[in-house]
């Protein structure tokens, strides 16, 4: 549904996005999982024909971003990282306007209305100024509106950013709904638990590089699933096995001294970013 071939972006002489190559198949849950300035908003904005790349090509449901840019947008919908609606319109409003935009004949936008207020839980404020709304209405708002035309690829850019993790329990659970409905989505996080919770398989990106691809179970399988943290005087050391047993083994062996301890947890996504690039994500 999704095809990036070595799709490269410079600003200038910033490299933002290098050579990114990957598919993502019909009705996945795709995450880009990367540090703030990875590149992933950059390379959504390649995808959805926003900028151009400097090398590489990229197809969207079968269509070239480049060559083909407006049958590419017609099957998309964008949940933008920045907040674009229009806060001086109602909920309904935004909505009316974007159907519009896309040409959808009146009753069919009604009904489409109608069935995304729903969805999202805003039924009740439809006729509100979004200007009064909460962070987490204005998200689920603005995934309502990239909804609207029914896309068959969905591009959310940091859909929780900045919001309590209750609101955004309730992002997920929406993100989790569209899967049932065979919508393809990809979608950037730099929140471990995010890419963990929700994507199908996660791509890791830093400075514009692919450094990991796989689901998260899996790029966890392959540090180790069950990570030691030795602790001796101010110090932690990591290590990863692949059972419980043989990481609490460690640790009992490598924290024998009064002033040492050891814990031993699941490996998480964080864990992988960490082992891979020598920093942390968050
Ligand atoms: N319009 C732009 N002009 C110049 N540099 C940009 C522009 N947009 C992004 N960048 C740079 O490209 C890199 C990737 O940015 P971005 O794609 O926004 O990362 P992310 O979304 O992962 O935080 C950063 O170094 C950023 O400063
Ligand atoms: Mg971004």
């Amino acid at each position: 549904m999704i095809r990036l071939e070595a799709l490269t972006k410079y600003y200038g002489e910033i490299r933002a996005v290098h050579s990114l190559t990957f598919s993502v198949a019909r009705g996945e849950v795709f995450g880009l999982l990367g540090p703030n300035g990875a590149g992933k908003t950059t390379t959504i904005r390649m995808l959805t024909t926003l900028t151009k790349p400097t090398s590489g090509r990229a197809w969207v449901a079968g269509y070239d971003v480049v060559e083909e840019p407006l049958e590419v947008k017609r099957r998309i919908g964008i949940a933008p990282q920045h907040l674009n609606l229009d806060g001086e319109l109602t909920a309904r409003e935004n909505l009316e306007f974007h159907g519009r935009l896309y040409h959808m004949p009146r009753s069919e936008r009604r009904r489409r209305i109608e069935e995304l207020l729903a969805f999202v839980g805003l039924e009740e404020r439809a006729d509100d100024l979004v200007e009064k709304f909460s962070g987490g209405m204005k998200r689920r708002l603005l995934i309502a509106r990239a909804l609207m035309h029914s896309p068959e690829v969905l591009f959310l850019d940091e859909p929780t950013v900045g919001l309590d993790p209750a609101t955004r329990r309730k992002i997920w659970d929406l993100i989790r709904s569209l899967r049932g409905e065979g919508v393809t989505v990809l979608m950037t996080t730099h929140y471990i638990e995010e890419a963990e919770q929700l994507c199908d398989r996660v791509g890791i990106i830093d400075r514009g590089e692919l450094i990991a691809l796989d689901s998260p179970s899996q790029l966890k399988r392959r540090l180790g699933s069950f990570t030691v943290e030795v602790y001796h005087s101010g110090r932690v050391e990591r290590r990863f096995f692949p059972t419980r047993e043989e990481a609490l083994e460690y640790g009992a062996e490598h924290a024998r001294c009064d002033a040492c301890d050891f814990s031993v947890r699941e490996t998480n996504l964080e864990d992988v970013f960490i082992e891979l690039t020598g920093r942390r994500i968050e």
